[in-house]
């Protein structure tokens, strides 16, 4: 196993944090642990040769690699789920009334494996019901891992995944697969466009979003990459429009958002 040099630790932890935000200063173990194995695997003789190889990749395939293996993608169906009561028993109604263009867009900002996304996808299936095909609704996924999309594209999860949801809910939205597991069924999982995004870079919209879920991800930022951030969601969404974050992070003061409860903001209408 090859074992990370402190020069080749500071580039690659400059690296990730310059230009994903990921902060591993204090996480070496964990970069050494996800990526020695595979270095050694691939034939490199050291991390400076991984690093030159990385250096020189125009596909991108390298990147997508490391960023496979350092993001830490846990999640989970039914994650604080006083989020999506609130999603469903307030933010949509108040949608209802004050959206008159009847075009919904809500963007789950770092989606992993598309536990999230699917659970906002199901809630507006309840929701608009018969009144569905009068309303336009956008419900874009986006995470820095290509691998993560792959897995939430299939929607195939295992059976115990979906214990926390609700009876009807299985019923009606999950099938069984032949070799084991469960899929969300296709006209969900038709509702939900993945696309890769970095939350470092600029977001490019044509209309601006009316809800957005970018919850556990922030906290693997420093302050002032979370700052900039917050600031970047607040510019790229509609008046009104609600913002979850993760239960254990918070947005740090003076804001644009208006505090609504822990993890929830809206910007002012
Ligand atoms: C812990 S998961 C959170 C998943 C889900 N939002 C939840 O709360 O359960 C964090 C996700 O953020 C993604 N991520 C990390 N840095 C990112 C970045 N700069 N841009 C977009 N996504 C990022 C990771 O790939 C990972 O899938």
């Amino acid at each position: 196993m090859i074992k990370i040099r402190d020069d080749e630790f500071q580039y690659l932890v400059g690296y990730l944090k310059g230009n994903f935000g990921i902060n591993l200063t204090q996480k070496r173990v964990l970069l050494d642990g996800r990526m020695g194995g595979y270095l050694a695997q691939q034939g490199y003789q050291s991390y400076s040769d991984y690093i030159k190889v990385l250096q020189a990749d125009k596909t991108g395939k390298e990147l997508q690699i490391l960023l496979n293996r350092v993001t830490t993608n846990h999640t989970y169906f039914m994650r604080e789920p006083e989020h999506f009561d609130f999603f469903g028993k307030i933010v949509l109604p108040y949608l209802e009334q004050t959206v008159p263009s009847r075009d919904l867009r809500i963007w789950c900002a770092a989606s992993s494996s598309g536990e999230e996304p699917y659970t906002l996808a199901m809630i507006l299936h309840d929701y608009f019901g018969h009144k569905s095909p009068a309303w336009d609704k956008v419900l874009l996924a986006t995470d820095i891992s290509q691998k993560v999309l792959d897995m939430a594209k299939q929607g195939i999860y295992p059976e115990e995944s979906i214990e926390k949801i609700p009876e009807a809910w299985k019923r009606k939205y999950f099938r069984k697969v032949p070799d084991g597991g469960v899929q969300v069924v296709d006209s969900i999982r038709s509702q939900v466009v993945y696309r890769l995004f970095n939350l470092m870079d600029p977001i490019r919209y044509k209309k601006p979003y009316h809800v957005v879920f970018c919850r556990n991800v922030m906290i693997y930022f420093d302050a002032p990459t979370k700052a900039a951030v917050v600031e970047r969601l607040y510019d790229a969404m509609a008046p009104g429009g609600y913002l979850f974050i993760g239960h254990t992070e918070s947005i740090a003061r003076p804001t644009r958002f208006n505090y609504i409860m822990p993890s929830v903001y809206q910007k002012g209408v």
